[in-house]
């Protein structure tokens, strides 16, 4: 892990760094507080190199260009905004991203925060410090040789700004978020041989010095409470199983808490159901729900969130063994339901039906919403763009789906039936864990939904968007620690204060 980018906020009082940043609209002005910083020149050289270079000032796109004579930086950096007296759709977090990108390591930067309109405001001052931090994150732990020393030089990039104040107090908020973001991609990115389900309980734990509370749940626990669904699926497993509770209360003590529920499978082989070989490598990510949880849980106490939030997440690993679960197989779920298992590759809802039901009888909270990559299913229906989303309740759709597009973490809803409800229906047991292809979302939180009474629910299937992802503005890395902006949102709108 490292975040390769140094960020500071000053005054307009000088400009130090190799490169100066502006931020032009497609009029291709420089904006008159940038004037000053830039040099005689620069309107000049704009003008000439963006009809040269068929540069329009296109939001995200960017034009680097040497200095103009008598300046004391080395690189002119234009950054396109997109049309004037637009900035309400710019994505500004997409803009620092971009920003980041186009600057590379190893260099020190000036970005002057002036839009062509006027100043920049601090909320999005501070949305371009976090895209600025997202992008400049790299997993590499585990490689011993840089190739190109540069490439492990930071970035540094000050912020120029007429307010300073206002923008430092606004990007105090965006780097806990990062900080969280970050620590989700952390998560799905490590290795399986290093995050098993205790080592995650241990980085779980770690919020305690945030102030969060973390209880942690052994094997011998989980026994004595009942949740033999989970266990089953941890008992091929060499490495022990665990739950862990967290809890950040920042709001009144009889406030009713917000949940959050994550799916930890820090390693998916199937099981005795076992996986082809081609890509099993990728089911390190199976965590990513709960690792997802845990950045949430770290952004909300990194910036003082007032509100009072569970995070609980189920930690296995699905192995095939002597001591493994076999298909036909019956468990007892700690609802009290009996579940036949058909697939023991099934198993992030037997985790999560035992957990969400324990969340929902112990903290009676607001909502419950759990995360899981739970099927490849979700990649057929809806790929790698938006997150399935499944809930009993309208008004908890709307709003995540409104969090979703305001922060670029897509959700879509999904069908819940009692046709659907139907297909897991068991000849031996209550249910089965698995009703074959045909809607194998659906059915997957159908499954879920058994364990779940009247609180408002929403069940969120990452198969897709919560790991292997493609390079982005903001992401570079396999892990994009995705829904820990949009949960973060979510809460912000709605449940503080
Ligand atoms: N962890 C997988 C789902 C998954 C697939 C996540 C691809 C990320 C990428 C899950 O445990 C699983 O194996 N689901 C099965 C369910 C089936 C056996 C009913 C699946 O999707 O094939
Ligand atoms: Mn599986
Ligand atoms: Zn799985």
């Amino acid at each position: 892990m490292s975040q390769r980018l140094k960020l500071e906020i000053k005054a307009l009082d000088a400009v130090e760094g190799q490169d100066l940043v502006i931020l032009v609209s497609d009029k291709l002005t420089v904006p008159g507080a940038a004037q000053e910083w830039a040099g005689e020149g620069a309107q000049g050289l704009l003008t000439r190199a963006a009809a040269a270079e068929r540069f329009k000032g296109k939001a995200l796109a960017g034009l680097t260009l040497p200095s103009p004579e008598g300046t004391s930086y080395e690189r002119l950096v234009f950054m396109g905004v997109g049309p004037e007296d637009d900035s309400a759709k710019l994505d500004f977090v997409k803009l620092g991203g971009a920003i980041a990108g186009r600057l590379g390591t190893g260099r020190s930067a000036e970005l002057i925060l002036a839009m062509p309109e006027g100043a920049v405001e601090p909320k999005q001052a501070a949305d371009i410090a976090l895209g600025l931090r997202l992008r400049a994150y790299a997993f590499d732990r585990y490689k011993t040789k840089s190739k190109d020393k540069d490439e492990a030089e930071p970035l540094t990039v000050t912020l120029r700004t007429a307010d300073p104040s206002g923008v430092k107090k606004a990007v105090k908020t965006a780097d806990a978020i990062a900080a969280g973001v970050i620590q989700a991609r952390d998560l799905v990115n490590e290795p399986p041989n290093v995050l098993y389900p205790e080592e995650f309980a241990d980085r779980a734990a770690k919020l305690e010095k945030l102030g969060v509370e973390v209880e942690i749940l052994d094997e011998k626990a989980l026994k004595k409470i009942g949740m033999r669904a989970l266990l089953g699926v941890g008992q091929g497993s060499r490495r022990e199983s665990r739950v862990a509770i967290m809890r950040w209360n920042g709001a009144k003590k009889d406030e009713k808490p917000v949940a959050f529920v994550g799916k930890g499978v820090t390693f998916d082989t199937g099981g005795i159901s076992l996986k082809p070989g081609a890509g099993m490598e990728d089911m390190k990510g199976d965590m990513a729900g709960a690792a997802c949880v845990v950045g949430l849980m770290q952004a909300l106490a990194g910036r003082k969130a007032k509100v009072n939030a569970i995070g609980v997440i189920g930690l296995v690993e699905n192995m095939p063994d002597g001591n493994a679960q076999r298909p036909g197989d019956i468990v007892t779920s700690l609802s009290g339901q009996t579940i036949e298992i058909i697939n023991t590759d099934a198993e992030g809802r037997l985790v999560l039906a035992d957990v969400l039901w324990y969340t929902q009888e112990r903290f009676e909270p607001r909502f419950m919403i759990n995360l899981a990559t739970l099927t490849g299913a979700i990649l057929v229906a809806l790929a790698q763009e938006n997150a399935g989303l499944f809930s009993n309740n309208d008004e908890l759709c709307e709003r995540l789906t409104a969090a979703g597009i305001a922060t670029g973490e897509t959700v879509w809803r999904m069908p819940l039936g009692k046709a659907y409800d139907k297909m897991i229906d068991s000849k031996f047991a209550d249910m089965k864990n698995s009703a074959g292809r045909y809607g194998g979302s659906i059915t997957a939180a159908q499954f879920l939904q058994r364990h779940v009474n009247d609180t408002p629910w929403a069940h969120l299937d990452i198969a897709g968007t919560g790991m292997a992802a493609a390079n982005s503005e903001i992401n570079r890395s396999w892990g994009p620690g995705w829904g820990v902006r949009l949960l973060d949102r979510l809460v912000a709108d709605h449940y503080e204060g």
